[in-house]
């Protein structure tokens, strides 16, 4: 009877030690196919659902850190003058601040319409839409339990040339108030050029609207206590669209020549930024879309931070790019570097179609019917000037 029980024993902790081994081996094969792809836990929701994350890096040692709640940038390394690679994107040191409504929209996946659409309302194929009015009497950024709020189902693309996160996400109709179940795909590759590409693809089966963008803010000089107004930046449009009280585009296309949003030739941010400018004063620094010449993708702006020597250069095949200075960062969250986010520690270049389109007829459109397939890239590349 005592010899049956410890032979039983010993069987037990041979099948256990073989069990373990085979799960080892599983989490190995896993990781394999995540090619040059590490994943690791970043945190838990209140909910208790766990987020994880997910390490690009390529053969330069410039890395990018994305997580599968809101696909959002949480860091992104380059390289400065001495070949030092630090982070440049704003975040917070807390994962929870993520979670918890991320009213920056600090480095997130942004849909289903990024900006602004008027009075949180617009009309397509005669149905008027109530949508999320998260922003005063607006609707900012696809709604408060927008894109940036959503769990993405997130797998690494095999047989790609550079390390290629695939994120989809399924937004059901009627969520946020948007017509249409949308199936949205984004790619996130990091090339040996140090460039960083987002592709997005969607789909719908009713009529729709989409704008998706990306909301990293930046800051070059790789300390997020350091404002942003002694970078150069430059962008290649001749024209911006003045905007309302509320920040939305009164409809005028305006030439930028001779006013303080003209960027045609790189200037510091912080030049013309306290000019006496009726559109500064409504969007308290630049908070505007400039629309961009030219079509298909192409370089769009070029920012450089001379202290460090790195330049950040970007491309889209959008019409327009939404210059925003960091305007309402208000001091509120600890740094990654230490201090606080301050005013205008960070820039974002969110390239985009036009803010409130469903409702001004005059810009490019940003429906989406059933049977066609909404596509979209943007690069932001990396590199130095000695
Ligand atoms: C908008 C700002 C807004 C910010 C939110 C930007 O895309 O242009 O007006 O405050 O997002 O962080």
């Amino acid at each position: 009877m005592r010899k049956t029980s410890i032979n039983l024993i010993i069987l037990f902790a041979v099948l256990c030690i073989f069990g373990c081994n085979k799960k080892e081996n599983q989490s190995k094969a896993q990781q394999e196919t995540m090619e040059n792809i590490r994943i690791s836990d970043y945190g838990v929701t209140s909910k208790g659902d766990s987020v994880k994350k997910y390490t690009l890096a390529n053969k330069n040692g410039m890395k990018v850190e994305i997580i599968n709640f809101g696909g959002i940038i949480t860091s992104l390394t380059a390289p400065d003058k001495n070949g030092k690679y630090e982070d440049v994107v704003l975040g917070f040191t807390r994962p929870e601040d993520y979670f918890n409504g991320n009213s920056y929209y600090f480095g997130a996946l942004i849909g289903r319409y990024g900006n602004r659409i008027a009075n949180a309302k617009f009309t397509l194929e005669g149905t008027s839409y109530d949508i999320d009015k998260n922003d005063g009497s607006n609707s900012l950024h696809g709604g408060k339990d927008g894109f940036h709020t959503k769990f993405w189902n997130i797998e690494s693309v095999k047989d790609a040339k550079f390390p290629t996160l695939k994120l989809t996400y399924t937004s059901a109709d009627g969520e946020e108030g948007y017509p249409g179940k949308l199936t949205t795909t984004v790619f996130y590759t990091l090339t040996d050029e140090n460039a960083l590409e987002i592709s997005y693809e969607a789909e719908t089966d009713k009529p729709t609207v989409v704008n998706l963008t990306q909301h990293s803010y930046f800051n070059l000089s790789g300390n997020f206590s350091k404002t942003i107004l002694d970078h150069e930046m430059q962008i290649n449009a001749d024209k911006f669209l003045p905007v309302n009280e509320t920040l939305i585009p009164t409809g005028e296309q305006k030439a930028v020549k001779g006013s303080a949003f003209d960027f045609t030739a790189s200037k510091p941010i912080g030049k013309d930024i306290s000019a006496d400018d009726d559109q500064l004063k409504k969007g308290k620094g630049y908070d505007h879309n400039w629309i961009l010449n030219g079509n298909g993708l192409r370089s769009i702006a070029k920012v450089y931070h001379p202290e460090s020597g790195r330049v950040m250069e970007v491309l889209t095949d959008e019409p327009g790019v939404q210059f925003y200075s960091g305007n309402f960062l208000d001091g509120k969250f600890d740094t990654k570097t230490g201090g606080k986010n301050e005013f205008r520690t960070g820039f974002c270049l969110e390239t985009q179609h036009f803010p409130d389109s469903p409702n001004q007829s005059s810009f490019p459109s940003t429906e989406l019917k059933p049977g066609q397939k909404y596509q979209s890239k943007t690069i932001y590349k990396f590199s130095v000037k000695k």
